[in-house]
């Protein structure tokens, strides 16, 4: 019989004890900040209905048709959700959020799957953090959304990238400015890569997106949307612009940004960075104003963002940010002999109890083995005790890093520690 060998699935990956501490460092700086932005957390489902994805993301979205994991179960079409826009509205509409009052100012945390190409930076599972404000159109959300996005990153001390902006209009500036793109691509529609040929006629925009060499020409002396948008579009980016500006965010206005979703309408924003790599986008939103209606709700103008984890991470490490400190106990309880072992036990819980944390050796090793296991687990004390110290009732505590040590009864450890 072959040995059976079980591997994660391609492009998806275990966080390991030794990440694990820079992953919830991270989700408390996002916890902290939310809280501060006034934003609360929303927690949906991992499998939502495809049907709300294939509505809500777009049919002709690269996403819908070629990443979703999807699978049928009985009566249900079921989804990996490759997003959270769409579901986070899908829980809008479904629990009436909007009977809360206000706009509703959500933020989340949490695994999105697309069954995409693997690479540095895109993986098949990966995590977002991000922003949905529901119920406002207002040009101050959209600054807001912004504002907290770079917020994380600032805190971080990431400070090396690059906002782009940009409308992608309403949908009557985008009827006209679609018509305006395919009047200059039709005279060179056999020249341009099939992908923008498929394009063309439905979803003319995203041929500003093309990555295909054979494009380039034409995008860069297209139209730009920006002429064609309608008073109302265009008063909103100008708006945007002004406020950001006045909150000292640097930005660039890029004609050329669409989105990867249909969903998006008005504001479109993008976060780069030089230190990622190809995959180079950490965050990426703006407004979706109609999908609220979309999918069931009351018109409902709607703005958002979501930022990818792991290359915020993968920007962490190229700039040599450590989201957290090493892995470290305050006391290792180092016993000799059975009636020292049973003390420890029965100790170990006294210190907790005092925010002391605490451990022992599970493996009845001999005493010089758990000095060297205090060590590795980066132990600030041990905790020394063998017959002699019970019968005295003081123990020895050795700080670790100075190479120390004294007596002490356990109060006086525990007052010294706590
Ligand atoms: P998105 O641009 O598809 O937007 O994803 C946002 C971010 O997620 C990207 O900028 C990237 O950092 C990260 N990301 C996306 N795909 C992958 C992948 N395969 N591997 C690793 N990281 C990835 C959205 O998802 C929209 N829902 C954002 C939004 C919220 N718009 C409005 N509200």
């Amino acid at each position: 019989m072959p040995k059976l060998t079980y591997t994660t699935h391609l492009g998806m990956f275990d966080i390991l004890p030794d990440e694990s501490p820079k992953w919830r460092a991270l989700e408390n700086i996002i916890h902290e900040e939310a809280a501060k932005f006034n934003f609360e957390e929303i927690r949906t489902p991992i499998l939502e209905q495809t049907e709300l994805i294939k509505r809500g993301v777009g049919q002709l979205t690269d996403i819908v048709a070629k990443e979703i994991f999807a699978f049928t179960k009985g009566d249900s079409n079921y989804v990996l959700r490759p997003e959270l826009t769409a579901p986070v509205v899908r829980s809008f509409v479904e629990h009436h959020l909007d009977q809360r009052g206000g706009s509703q100012k959500l933020y989340y945390i949490g695994p999105m799957f697309r069954a995409e190409r693997p690479q540095k930076g895109r993986q098949r599972q990966f995590h977002q953090f991000g922003v949905e404000i529901i119920g406002s159109d207002d040009p101050v959300a959209d600054v807001e959304c912004i504002a907290f996005m770079m917020q994380i990153y600032r805190r971080i001390g990431i400070k090396n990238f690059d906002l782009k902006i940009n409308s992608v209009g309403d949908p009557e500036s985008r009827e006209k400015y679609k018509s305006v793109l395919r009047d200059y691509l039709k005279p060179n529609f056999e020249e341009l890569s099939e992908l923008s040929q498929k394009r063309f006629e439905k979803n003319p925009m995203r041929i500003l997106d093309s990555k295909e060499p054979e494009d380039q020409e034409f995008i860069k002396n297209a139209p730009v949307i920006r002429d064609y948008l309608n008073e109302d579009s265009s008063n909103h980016f100008e708006l945007v612009c002004e406020y950001l500006n006045k909150l000292e965010i640097d930005f660039t206005i890029d004609p050329l940004l669409v989105r990867g979703m249909d969903y998006y309408t008005r504001t479109a924003f993008e976060l780069t960075s030089p230190d990622l790599g190809s995959q180079d986008a950490l965050a990426g939103g703006g407004r979706y104003d109609l999908l609220v209606e979309e999918i069931g709700g009351q018109p409902t103008p709607a703005v958002g963002f979501a930022a990818g984890m792991e290359r915020l991470f993968i920007a962490c490490e190229e700039l040599d940010i450590a989201l957290a400190p090493p892995k470290e106990v305050d006391v290792y309880i180092v016993t000799l002999g059975g009636a020292a072992r049973t003390w420890g036990l029965t100790t170990l819980p006294k210190l907790r109890e005092h925010g002391i944390s605490a451990t022992m050796d599970y493996l009845g090793r001999s005493m010089r083995a758990q000095m060297k296991d205090a060590n590795r687990e980066n132990a600030n004390y041990t905790l020394i005790v063998g017959d002699n110290e019970l019968e005295k009732g003081e123990f020895t505590l050795r700080n670790m890093k100075e190479s120390e040590e004294d007596s002490f009864t356990l109060d006086g450890i525990i007052a010294k520690l706590a």
